[in-house]
């Protein structure tokens, strides 16, 4: 009986590294010099804000060969998951209520992003019923980390981070900790 179990397991955790080998990582994906993924080309670390940024001026990830996670992105995913995760599952995979955010980047700006989580929305749906995003751009807890949301949830998206807890993050920037300070006082 107990072979049986062990068989079962191992086969699921075959089965579960054989998905993380074949997830497609994004075209957008670039390797930079020191074999870190990010999401798109011309990423620089800007050390007054703590973050990494694309040529086209969006936050993105930066994501170590062996999973460690910048730690804005590390941010984002515990972030996530106190602010979103009802609604829109663990990992942005989305659930029967919301959807999946995963889905939701590979198409959505960052700037659309930004505003639909900042406005919300609203649509009617065709039984009467409504389907609600709420407006949280009051919400500290939330704007003061979007950038960290959204890097973790297009990393998700590129395929870059797999389900499940980061392998590690980096040590947090003196610059990120005062970004934070600013946008929760200021
Ligand atoms: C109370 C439930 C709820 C919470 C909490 C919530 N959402 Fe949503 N969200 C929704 C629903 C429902 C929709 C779909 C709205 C619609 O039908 O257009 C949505 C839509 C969105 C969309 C648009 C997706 C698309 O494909 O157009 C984004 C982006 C989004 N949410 C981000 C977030 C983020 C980020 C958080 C956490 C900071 C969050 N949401 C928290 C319920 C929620």
């Amino acid at each position: 009986m107990q072979n049986i179990w062990k068989a079962i397991s191992l086969m699921a955790i075959i089965s579960g590294s054989l998905a993380y080998a074949t997830t497609m990582v994004s075209a957008e994906a670039t390797k930079t010099e020191d074999g870190a993924t990010v999401a798109g080309k011309g990423a620089e670390f800007d050390a007054d804000a703590g973050k990494w940024y694309l040529e086209s001026g969006d936050p993105t990830y930066h994501v170590k060969a062996d999973g460690t996670l910048d730690f804005l992105t590390y941010r984002g995913f515990q972030r996530y998951h106190s602010e979103c995760h009802v609604c829109h599952g663990p990992e942005g995979v989305g659930s029967t209520y919301a959807p999946a955010l995963v889905d939701s980047l590979k198409t959505m700006s960052y700037s659309d992003f930004v505003a639909v989580v900042a406005s919300g929305r609203t649509v009617h749906l065709p039984g009467g019923g409504e389907s609600v995003m709420p407006a949280l751009g009051d919400n500290k807890n939330v704007m003061c980390y979007l950038d960290g949301i959204y890097a973790y949830l297009k990393a998700r998206s590129d395929g870059v981070v797999a389900r499940g807890r980061p392998a590690g993050k980096e040590a947090k920037p003196e610059g990120l900790g005062k970004t934070e300070d600013s946008c929760f006082n200021g």
